[in-house]
């Protein structure tokens, strides 16, 4: 396995590019199966996770092809309608191919992803959903079965709490049921926009975009379609957030500003000197204050980063706490920020940090637990005095993209050596 080497106390400098969105890439992807024919998908980053999405497209008769960051996918001739635990257990979100293969064959057969190292993570909100369009759903040794007799049909679908791959499965279901679906509570992420979008270029009919109330007009069929993915706000915040830890002067381009209300509000409260331009932030470290956060769905303080923010508030001056309310065990991060010497004590779901100065955090070898908690290691050792490892980073090649390249070319110390 791979290791990260950072020799972190240095500031970052220059300018990187933010990658297309790991979380509207995978809806995407799915959602070209709803309509045979060649579809073309721009800014389509190159991770582990869409690697992952693609295979399971494959093992359903889906044929693609990359070429740089654009990718054409055929599904015209779907030899299968089933996604493996194989590849589900490395991959949640391939039940993101349940709501299209429901509408474009009526039948899909989806190993249940388990849990996973931030929480329970169950789909039930998803198979109620289908069940309200007339889906039966069975559930044998370790795989959803979901069909129809005939057609899909509208109607009212309510989510308990706002589920972003819910409400997109949702979505993809019913854009050829019979009749009209209302979405309830529905999530409003940027991501569920970007995949309202392509479904409308495809000629589905749904209204409420950003709202939590959707309507879908059921269509005939969908026609294959030519669209991008848009840029990472995750990747976009942790970067603005490594720059604050770090010091340094940073621009960030090919960023949606717009997607990020909550953490610019709160890296202003912290002292952090951050400027938003038309698709840019400029990002210049400061002092740094202690600031509180709730992780709320969006737009509130998005829970893909409260790892990387808890890493910041480290080295902040005062005290800050941390509610987590989206996931019942996203606190893996604060072992390992622990061993770096950081100050958090963890009551339930919420963390209380007490900042250090920058010579008290010091380097250490870590481990990365998941996704987020990996990039919240990188912000700490890249902040801290010394040098550390960070083992276990097939968790971080899931969702970011040439992040040791793009930290080297902002003067970060950083390498990624075989374990
Ligand atoms: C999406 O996961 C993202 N993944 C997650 O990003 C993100 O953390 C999460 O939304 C919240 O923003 C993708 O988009 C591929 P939810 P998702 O359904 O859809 C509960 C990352 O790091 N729930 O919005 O799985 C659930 O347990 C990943 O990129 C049910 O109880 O999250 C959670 O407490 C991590 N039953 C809450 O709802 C359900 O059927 C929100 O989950 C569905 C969800």
């Amino acid at each position: 396995m791979d290791k990260l080497i950072i020799e972190g106390g240095r500031e970052l400098h220059g300018k990187v590019t933010v990658s297309g969105a790991k979380n509207a890439a995978l809806p995407l992807l799915a959602a070209t199966l709803i309509a045979p024919g060649d579809h073309i998908l721009h800014n389509v980053p190159d991770l582990r996770d869409t690697r992952t999405m693609l295979k399971v497209m494959e093992t359903l008769g889906a044929v693609w092809e990359r070429n740089g960051t654009t990718i054409w996918v055929n599904t015209t001739n779907l030899t299968g309608a089933e996604a493996p635990y194989e590849l589900v257990k490395t991959m949640r979100a391939s039940v993101l191919v349940l709501g299209p293969l429901l509408a474009r064959e009526g039948y899909a057969r989806v190993s249940l992803p388990g849990g996973c190292a931030i929480g329970a993570r169950p789909i039930n909100f998803h198979l109620r959903g289908f069940e309200q369009l007339g889906v039966e759903t069975t559930l044998t040794s370790g795989y959803v079965e979901a069909s129809v007799k005939e057609n899909l049909r509208g109607s009212v679908v309510y989510f308990d709490t706002p589920s972003v791959t819910g409400t997109e499965n949702i979505l993809m279901a019913s854009v050829t049921a019979k009749g009209t679906t209302i979405i309830k509570n529905a999530a409003r992420e940027p991501e569920v926009g970007n995949l309202i979008d392509m479904l409308n270029l495809m000629g589905a009919e749904i209204m409420g975009r950003d709202s939590d109330f959707l309507t879908v007009n059921g269509v005939d069929n969908l026609k294959p379609v030519e669209t991008t993915i848009m840029p990472d706000r995750i990747e976009t915040g942790t970067y603005i957030i490594a720059v604050a830890a770090t010091g340094g002067d940073v621009e960030i381009e090919g960023c949606n500003p717009s997607h990020l209300p909550s953490l610019v509000e709160k890296m202003r409260n912290a002292g952090v000197h951050i400027e938003a331009g038309e698709s840019s932030f400029t990002v210049k470290g400061n002092g740094l204050r202690s600031v509180d956060i709730r992780t709320m769905p969006y737009p509130g303080f998005p829970t893909d980063l409260q790892a990387q923010f808890m890493a910041l508030m480290c080295f902040a001056e005062g005290v800050s706490v941390i509610h987590e309310t989206i996931f019942e065990n996203r606190f893996m991060h604060v072992a390992e920020l622990q061993r770096m010497g950081a100050d958090i004590k963890v009551d339930g779901a919420t963390a209380i940090i007490k900042g250090k100065k920058r010579e008290e955090i010091c380097g250490a070898q870590v481990m990365a637990t998941d996704l987020r908690a990996s990039a919240s290691l990188v912000i700490a050792a890249l902040a801290a005095q010394g040098k550390t490892e960070i083992s276990r980073i097939y968790h971080l090649e899931r969702g970011y993209e040439n992040m040791v390249e793009k930290l080297q070319k902002l003067g970060a110390v950083i390498n990624k050596v075989r374990e």
